[in-house]
């Protein structure tokens, strides 16, 4: 008998197949029982029914608990009224595990309960649906830059450079020595553009981030392109393009996906070049419009983000910002010197920033002061100030995070259900 995934049931009609999987959930009216089977790719309905099925095979779907792992066999049959399309006229199964009583219920249960069962809510229909977005979204990020011809270079993960700021930085011991968990590989980055012309790298990020809000992870995911020669403006042409490429992606390969999570799939549809493109300046012209009283020179919070990002039907790329509310390494404005050449993406709908970046400081003089003002220390950043010593170039780079991406094209309330294992404020378990 041929085995066979659920995802593939449609071109096996009339085949007789094996399934190897666990019960999702059943129903019984006495002369024949309905068991939904599950397999990891799909969900289809068995039909087991005195008839057709052995008598063992029929008895034991009395005593099937929800989740115990069976492998059933039986005839593919398409039946339009059946969930997915297809059924299984069963005519035997074999009890692998049967599992203990469920604590996931198909009744509701409350977030936190959810999450302390993250291990086992992964298993729901919905969770399926967000991570193969996820894993869809993580494809199209690598698919993109690599058919562009940018190189994809690992940055470290233990490093003795801060990035992003000190007041995030993870710490831990190097044989004696103080490192952190990276907060971005871009540092690394830079070099490697000064090498290859186009490089990019794709891996885990750390922030001791302090306040629990709804966007920020401890442990996320991020892609980093970075460009030799690059201006802001050429920066902000690939990280509209990108966006584009990605959200396009997961409308052409994950809309069943979409669908089962009841997203609003016009509003996706929408998302085509050219975005708006509004200073920092422009932008708090905006909040003032909307009647907020936001102080002078500062960042963008969460609520002013918020707020942005749904006055616009599309991303926004928020330009020059403040210099004294940016990172070091970020290039002067040279017709205003009080602000830099740097982009902010926000995704609307209200999800806020989804991107970071723009032109770097490439003069060695400059970021030498930079990083004397920002208090960092001189001697960790050495190799750094190198680049701006051999043959220094304009560049620009930018940072994507993978969750938020996830949970405005999943229209996902909060970040915690768009990474299979999230990293809390309050939470290191499961
Ligand atoms: O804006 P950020 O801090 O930029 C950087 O890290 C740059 N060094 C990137 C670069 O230019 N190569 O972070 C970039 C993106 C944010 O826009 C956001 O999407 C995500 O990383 N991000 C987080 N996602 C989840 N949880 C957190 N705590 C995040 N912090 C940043
Ligand atoms: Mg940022």
């Amino acid at each position: 008998m041929e085995q066979v995934y659920i995802e593939d049931i449609a071109s096996k009609e009339g085949v007789e197949v094996l399934i190897k999987g666990w019960l999702y959930n059943k129903r019984s009216s006495g002369k024949i029982h309905f068991v939904l089977v599950r397999d990891g790719t799909g969900i289809i309905q068995g039909v087991v029914s005195k008839a057709d099925a052995t008598p063992e095979a029929f008895d034991l779907v009395e005593e099937l608990t929800q989740e115990s792992a069976i492998m059933v066999s039986g005839t593919v049959r398409k039946d339009a009224r059946a969930p997915g399309g297809y059924e299984l006229l069963v005519k035997d199964i074999k009890l692998v595990h049967l599992a203990e009583p469920y604590p996931i219920t198909p009744k509701s249960h409350g977030i936190p309960f959810l999450m302390d069962h993250r291990h086992l809510w992964l298993r729901s229909r919905r969770q399926q649906a967000i991570l193969r977005i996820r894993h869809e979204i993580i494809r199209a990020c690598r698919d993109y830059y690599d058919s562009r011809g940018f190189v994809l270079i690992d940055a470290p993960i233990l490093t003795p450079t801060s990035c992003e700021g000190t007041t995030t930085l993870f710490e831990t011991d190097y044989f004696g020595e103080k490192v952190y968990l990276t907060q971005s590989g871009q540092l690394y980055l830079e070099p490697a553009a000064m090498a290859f012309g186009k490089v990019y790298c794709f891996g885990p990020a750390f922030r001791a981030e302090k306040s629990k809000t709804r966007r920020h992870l401890i442990e996320f995911w991020i892609v980093e392109p970075e460009v030799a020669y690059a201006t802001l403006s050429d920066i902000m042409d690939l990280a509209e393009d990108f966006i584009c490429y990605i959200v396009e992606r997961v409308l052409t390969e994950r809309r069943r996906e979409l669908e089962f999570l009841e997203r609003d799939i016009s509003k996706l549809e929408n998302i085509k070049k050219p975005f708006p493109r509004v200073t920092y300046d422009e932008a708090v012209a905006i909040l003032k419009e909307k009647g907020v009283d936001f102080p002078l020179e500062d960042d963008f919070g969460a609520p002013e983000e918020t707020l942005l990002s749904e006055h616009f039907d599309k991303p926004v790329m928020i330009h020059r910002y403040p210099t004294k509310v940016k990172a070091f390494y970020m290039e002067p404005d040279p017709e205003r010197e009080d602000r830099v050449l740097c982009v902010d993406v926000l995704a609307p709908e209200g999800y806020g920033e989804i991107i970071g970046g723009g032109q770097r400081i490439h003069s060695y003089d400059l970021l030498l002061q930079r990083i004397k003002e920002h208090n960092l220390p001189e001697e960790a950043f050495r190799w750094y100030l190198d680049i701006r010593k051999y043959g220094s170039v304009p560049h620009s780079g930018f940072g994507l995070g993978i969750e938020r991406t996830v949970a405005w094209l999943c229209h996902l309330p909060h970040v915690r259900e768009t990474i299979p294992y999230p990293r809390m404020l309050n939470r290191l378990y499961p």
